[in-house]
């Protein structure tokens, strides 16, 4: 497989990017893949934060420093790796995320996909890291700041070599002021992948450190992270659902209770 490393950007921040690449990393490894998520947000890491662990002694801070190998900070949350980046500010200081891709090189033959979180915008640092990406996901929310900023970055993106799959439209809430995904496509020339709506259950989800495709498996926005990992490996990637679980589906659809 030659398409492994994905890069998960947006243009503007707070829009779900690390939410849709941890849940994305879980179902890819459920399904029996070998998947690394890789924290690339230097200066704001939240990876840690969605997973049942913070406070790594190691991180790819020291690994782009020179002061750990890439094996010493993969943590194992169940058969997925976790590359997370510190906390402190001060270990930012000196670091050249260029380096990413020769640090990774040996890594990634091991793995199937390596998906790669990155901080908001496409600046300097997304650019560094596109580099080194073979597709490209954007996350956006369906307001009109964070289409502007794709609609604005999508020039720099298709400069580069990197294949953007397209948009995986996120807190979606069906209101009238919110852009539609045929709105969104017309605005943007990027297909949506896959809208998933607002749910508190994210924020619950977040507050245990637990995904949501693992805390709130059988419901409709974890079935829509099946939906974007059936698209990228191409295969039918599907949780079991019994008919009941499919009656509260359906229910929770009409009640619009998500
Ligand atoms: N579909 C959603 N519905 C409700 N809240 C969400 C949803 N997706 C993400 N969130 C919440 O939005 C906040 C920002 O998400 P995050 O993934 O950290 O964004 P980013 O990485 O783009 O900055 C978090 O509190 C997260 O739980
Ligand atoms: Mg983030």
């Amino acid at each position: 497989m030659s398409k492994k490393i994905i890069g998960i950007f947006s243009g503007k921040g707070g829009v779900g990017k690390t939410t849709v690449a941890s849940n994305l990393a879980v179902v890819l490894a459920k399904s029996g893949k070998k998947v690394t998520i890789v924290d690339c947000n230097l200066t704001a890491s939240h990876l840690n934060f969605h997973f049942n662990f913070h406070l790594t002694p190691l991180t790819l801070n020291q690994v782009l420093k020179g002061e750990a190998e890439i094996e010493d900070v993969i943590y194992k949350f169940e058969n997925l790796n976790i590359i997370p980046a510190s906390l402190d500010p001060y270990e930012t200081m000196g670091i050249d995320i260029s380096k990413l891709s020769k640090v990774l090189k040996r890594h990634v033959k091991s793995q199937d996909y390596i998906l790669l979180d990155t901080a908001p915008g496409f600046g300097k640092e997304a650019l560094e890291i596109m580099e080194i990406c073979d597709e490209a996901i954007i996350v956006s929310t369906p307001d009109i700041q964070a289409i502007t900023d794709i609609i604005r970055g999508k020039r720099i993106l298709e400069d580069s070599s990197v294949k953007v799959l397209g948009i995986v439209l996120n807190k979606v809430t069906g209101k009238k002021f919110e852009f539609t995904k045929k709105e969104v496509e017309a605005l943007t020339d990027l297909p949506v992948l896959t809208e998933i709506p607002f749910s508190y259950k994210f924020l619950e989800s977040l507050a245990l450190r637990i995904p949501l495709v693992l805390y709130h498996e059988k419901s409709l926005p974890s079935l829509k992270f099946y939906k974007l990992a059936s698209h990228i490996t191409q295969e039918k990637i599907f949780p079991k659902l019994g008919i009941s679980d499919k009656i509260k589906l359906l229910l929770s659809l009409k009640l619009k209770r998500i």
